[in-house]
């Protein structure tokens, strides 16, 4: 009754005097869920407390109001504290329901009522999200992979980040659900790396990560004879090598017997070392392999030959520095 019959006075007087920009200091005041704003005010205490206080909500919805009594909105119970002296309002733990238009009259002793009103925003606050990482071995060319991002509550904006730089679609990568789903068809060694998504309100973002190696290789050998000539009767040595994650094995076949490891050593080249070696590299979980061929030569060859070799020795070392 105390409520219904204050508020009646309240809206008559204030039908006469309310206007203008009122008692409140902000006009739009911001908050994100879970958070507390303060409505404070530019009244002075007076001597004698006021006749009456009244916070209400949306026009209808009342807040607090206070005479002799205090009269709450069940919506309001333990998240409000009032100021009695100056109006001033706290508003704690906000929800979206809290999102709207406030306003304050006071009736003061034998003086003008006082008003004011003002917005509240209520920004929608993300939650962390959470991304399950592959576990299985991810193979260049072969294996497809999706990335979940999920996250709680409303559906905020979403992007992905490799490395620290934004991604976008193109032939591999794919979004789907919002950019829920980061879609990876195939994956390449240059997926290796780290995946961060960020979910982003107007109030904050959060993010979460995921970083994988993805298997590759054997590339073809690259095949290195020290000395880059091979006289007869000298020593020579061949490596090969291959890039590969994880490492590669190596095996040399020289007519048909067949070496393990990756260098081939002659201690005493003779003619019958001379002719072509092949070493296969091969990557047990990739499952794949990759050959090249060398051929020895007597360096006392003809020089087109032994031209060519140096050319082709120049490059490989040029590739691999
Ligand atoms: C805030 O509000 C939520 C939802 O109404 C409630 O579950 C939570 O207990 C409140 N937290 C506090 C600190 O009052
Ligand atoms: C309060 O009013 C705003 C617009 O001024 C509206 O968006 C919101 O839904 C209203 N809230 C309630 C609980 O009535
Ligand atoms: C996440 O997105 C927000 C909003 O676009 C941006 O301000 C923030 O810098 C991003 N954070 C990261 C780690 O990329
Ligand atoms: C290897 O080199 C020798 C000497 O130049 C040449 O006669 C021979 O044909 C080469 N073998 C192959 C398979 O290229």
């Amino acid at each position: 009754m105390d409520y219904i019959l204050s508020s009646a006075i309240l809206v008559l007087l204030c039908l006469g005097v309310c206007s203008g920009a009122g008692v409140i200091n902000v006009d739009l005041l911001r908050g994100a869920e879970g958070q507390t704003v303060t409505f404070t005010t530019s009244v002075t205490p007076a001597s004698q407390p006021f006749v009456a206080l009244t916070w209400s909500f949306n026009g209808t919805i009342n807040v607090i109001t206070s005479t002799n009594v205090d009269v709450i909105g069940p919506e309001y119970e333990n998240r409000i504290n009032l100021d009695k002296s100056t109006g001033s309002l706290v508003l704690k733990n906000l929800t979206q329901r809290d999102n709207g238009e406030y306003e304050l009259i006071i009736i003061p002793h034998g003086a003008e009522q006082i008003q004011g009103t003002t917005k509240l925003e209520v920004m929608t606050k993300v939650s962390r999200p959470t991304m399950a990482c592959p576990t299985e071995n991810l193979i260049e060319g072969k294996t497809s992979v999706n990335l979940y991002c999920d996250v709680d509550g409303f559906m905020p904006a979403r992007a992905w980040m490799k490395d620290g730089k934004p991604l976008v679609s193109d032939d591999r990568f794919s979004f789907y659900d919002g950019n829920r789903v980061l879609s990876i068809s195939p994956v390449d060694r240059s997926d290796t790396g780290e995946f961060l998504c960020n979910v982003s309100s107007d109030f904050n973002f959060e993010t979460a990560k995921c970083s994988f190696e993805v298997l590759y290789g054997p590339d073809t050998p690259v095949i290195v004879q020290t000395p880059t000539g091979a006289d007869l009767e000298e020593g020579v040595t061949l490596s090969c090598s291959a890039d590969s994650l994880p490492k590669a094995t190596f095996f040399w076949r020289f007519q048909n017997r067949v070496t393990h490891g990756p260098v081939y050593y002659i201690n005493d080249v003779e003619d019958e070392n001379l002719g072509v070696y092949t070493c296969t590299a091969r990557n047990a979980v990739t499952g794949l392999e990759a050959s090249a061929d060398h051929n020895l030569t007597d360096s006392s060859a003809p020089i087109r030959t032994s031209v060519s070799m140096m050319v082709c020795t120049v490059l490989i070392l040029v590739g691999l520095v």
